[in-house]
């Protein structure tokens, strides 16, 4: 992120780079001077990847990008999504503008990624020589923790978990956790719900088991959604608007943005009747469904949630 003038300097000699944003094929044979340039500008580790690269037989590229508009190339594309999940990038903060359709569906498979009309071919292949061919999954973007597993996360379920999922120091996501791309937790929280595309959780909240936050991707959702700190969405519990801090949701309770809410005041008594997205961002509320009248409520949320830190300091 942010290179030297130096070292950008180098590198626009040795890939032939112009301007703007560009994904260069590179030759082994130009990756020492690569390596050269990154090592000299105190870039250890990338320019370690750059020795190891010359000898890999795979196809290389060197992507720079001068600016954050939206990915032109696959290679951009992941380049952005690896930003985000080295928390280098905060999902919102950088353009991922047309990457759903610049993707393309990949069995990420035991033996790497293999583009689906090469797979059928490789699978007879593995099965002739008595082995088998594992496809973990047909997707446009493959699990996190296969290309990156940043510190302090703990992830019962690594399939759950997609590349460009900005996942927080402390935050535990349990097997019916979920998290999207460019999506993710501000903090340790326990995820045991699914964190949707575009959605974000603050510090110290946790998502119930089975509950489910609604997206902006698909189903004509405009609303973006996010979690303050030390909020519980319940067990089974759903959410529609953008939710405050100390909020509680009760589990099973789907709450949509435009669902009506009886208020309660602090004795108990309906002091009016408002939509749930007027009530976004504010802090300190309760939603419940009166089990008795049906009526969705919203009262003083009088406890706080707290972590049970002993599942996240042990990340
Ligand atoms: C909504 C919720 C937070 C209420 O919890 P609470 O504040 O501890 O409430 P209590 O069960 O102590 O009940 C307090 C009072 O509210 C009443 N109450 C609670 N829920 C009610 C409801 N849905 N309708 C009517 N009254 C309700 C209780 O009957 C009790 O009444 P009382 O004062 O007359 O005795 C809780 O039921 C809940 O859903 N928690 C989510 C937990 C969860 O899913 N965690 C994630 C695990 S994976």
């Amino acid at each position: 992120m942010n290179p030297s003038d130096e070292l950008v300097a180098s590198l626009t000699t040795i890939a032939t780079y112009t301007e703007s944003n560009n994904t260069i094929e590179v030759h082994a044979s130009q990756c020492d001077a690569i390596a050269i340039a990154f090592i000299s500008a105190d870039q250890q580790t990338a320019g370690q990847f750059a020795i190891k690269a010359a000898a890999s037989s795979q196809p290389l590229v060197l992507v720079i990008l001068a600016k954050d508009e939206k990915p032109r190339s696959i290679a951009e594309g992941f380049l952005k999504l690896q930003l985000i999940s080295q928390r280098l990038a905060k999902p919102h903060c950088i353009i991922l503008d047309g990457l759903f359709s610049l993707l393309h569906n990949i069995a990420w498979t035991n033996k790497g990624p293999i583009d689906l009309p090469e797979l059928a071919a490789r699978q007879i292949d593995a099965r002739l020589a008595g082995e088998t061919l594992t496809v973990y999954c047909v997707d446009k973007f493959p699990k996190m923790v296969d290309y990156i597993v940043p510190a302090g996360v703990r992830i019962a379920d690594t399939s759950r978990v997609r590349l460009g999922a900005y996942v927080s120091e402390g935050t535990t996501v349990m097997h019916e956790g979920f998290i999207n791309f460019n999506a993710g937790t501000q903090g340790a929280s326990m995820v045991e719900g699914r964190i949707p595309s575009g959605v974000m959780i603050g510090n110290g909240s946790d998502i119930g088991g089975g509950a489910s936050i609604m997206g902006t991707l698909s189903g004509g959702g405009q609303l973006v959604i996010s979690i303050g700190e030390n909020s519980l969405l319940g067990a089974n519990a759903g959410l529609g608007f953008p939710l405050g801090d100390r909020c509680t949701i009760e589990a099973g309770l789907y709450v949509t943005a435009g669902t009506k809410v009886t208020m309660l005041d602090a004795s108990g008594t309906e002091v009016g009747i408002v939509k749930a997205r007027d009530l976004a961002d504010k802090p300190d509320l309760l939603f419940r469904r009166h089990s008795v009248t049906g009526n969705i409520q919203c009262l003083t949320n009088k406890l706080a949630t707290k972590l049970n830190t002993e599942l996240h300091v042990h990340n």
